[in-house]
């Protein structure tokens, strides 16, 4: 793949050292959801810097702050549990909660899923390739191709034979072709985790923010977890994830929901400033217009072609059918000035919820004629 540093970044846009401008519907794995160095997070993480930075989990006025912040954007009946430094600990956090509450040991999980890369959060969608299973993680067949009834009579299947504290949702499988049950799935997932005594866990840390456009996914879905981790855009580009338990849930020291860097002031203060930025920008207009010139600009391009198109809101995967084909379209996208993210045969759009209009059209048009020069 071309190669290129990038020595500026501002807004939707990159700056490499070679002198090259790029578009960037990247945005470091979906993180800098307010665009790059955005003025009013760079300023709350100086003043906070002048300030205290870490204090191992004594009290700051700054972490205080964010919790009141993020309990008021949560929705109704959601309280945030703890900070973590990533998706991956959020999720590990999950499990301790779910674990600790219920007494059990097993987690279902769905095939595609991404969750993090520990043992325990890869193990949940995908195999490490090594040979080695963790017995108490009983990954569910699903996606393109598996009938969603039979990814549910699955999932009932390893629920009905006990031990399973939670059931761990990705609800739009971001690195796994864009894959999304229909809300009749999750609230028939959600009624059979109450059924069983088992914690429904959605994993927001790409989708929450707006992303898809209500604050969460879950609302999409018409169910209430009983936990929901996110990540990614919380910080705009700052190390940062966290918890959320539906109210009813006691957090108790047990958990052991902290680590050395977790609820951290600096990570807090990044936080209040992004909550009380997105609050300010409409979010939910600014994803629809996304979603709407995405469509329009690259769905008539590949009408009828082998390439799909997957996703909604300020989220969209792009399936090719072989990985070679994914990664010259790749090059050539990077080459006409877009930074777009890929892996195996997808590539992946996640455009800053301020992307400028004309910039949002024109990196999809380039998209658009690469999209057809490789198929
Ligand atoms: C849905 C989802 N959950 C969890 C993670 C893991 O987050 P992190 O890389 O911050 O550990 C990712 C990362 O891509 C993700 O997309």
């Amino acid at each position: 793949m071309d190669s290129f540093s990038i020595v500026d970044a501002q807004g939707d846009v990159l700056h490499t050292a070679d002198g090259r401008t790029l578009i960037d519907l990247f945005t470091a794995h979906g993180t800098v959801w307010l665009g790059h160095r955005h003025p009013d997070v760079r300023d709350a993480l100086q003043r906070q810097l002048d300030k205290v930075w870490i204090t191992g989990g004594y009290a700051t006025p700054m972490v205080q702050e964010m919790r009141a912040a993020m309990n008021g954007f949560l929705p109704e009946g959601y309280l945030l549990a703890s900070l973590a430094s990533t998706g991956m600990e959020a999720n590990e956090q999950a499990l301790r909660i779910a674990r600790t509450l219920t007494a059990r040991n097993g987690a279902v999980g769905f095939a595609g899923a991404m969750h993090g890369k520990s043992f325990f959060t890869a193990a949940l969608g995908w195999d490490n390739g090594d040979g080695l299973a963790i017995p108490q993680v009983h990954r569910v067949p699903c996606g393109r191709g598996v009938d969603e009834a039979q990814t549910l009579a699955e999932a009932g299947v390893r629920l009905r034979r006990g031990g399973i504290a939670a059931i761990f949702v990705e609800p739009v499988h971001a690195t796994s072709f864009g894959w999304e049950g229909g809300p009749v799935f999750y609230q028939a997932l959600s009624a059979l985790a109450a059924q069983h005594g088992a914690l429904l866990v959605y994993d927001e840390v790409l989708t929450g923010f707006h992303r898809t456009g209500p604050s969460f996914c879950f609302l999409q879905h018409g169910v209430r977890p009983d936990i929901i981790v996110f990540g990614k855009a919380c910080g705009n580009g700052f190390p940062v994830a966290g918890v959320a338990v539906r109210d009813g849930i006691a957090i108790a020291p047990r958990m052991l929901l902290g680590s050395t860097f977790s609820n951290n002031a600096l990570a807090a203060a990044a936080v209040k400033a992004t909550l009380s930025c997105l609050r300010a920008l409409e979010p939910e207009a600014r994803v629809r217009a996304i979603e709407s010139t995405v469509q329009q600009q690259l769905l008539p391009a590949l009408a009828e072609g082998p390439i799909v198109l997957s996703g909604k809101g300020a989220m969209w995967i792009l399936t090719f059918p072989t990985a070679e084909q994914a990664a010259a379209c790749a090059r050539a996208v990077l080459g006409a000035g877009v930074c777009i993210g890929f892996h195996n045969r997808q590539l992946r759009l996640l455009p800053p919820v301020t992307i400028a209009p004309a910039n949002l059209r024109l990196a999809c048009q380039k998209i658009a004629e690469c999209c057809m020069l490789v198929s």
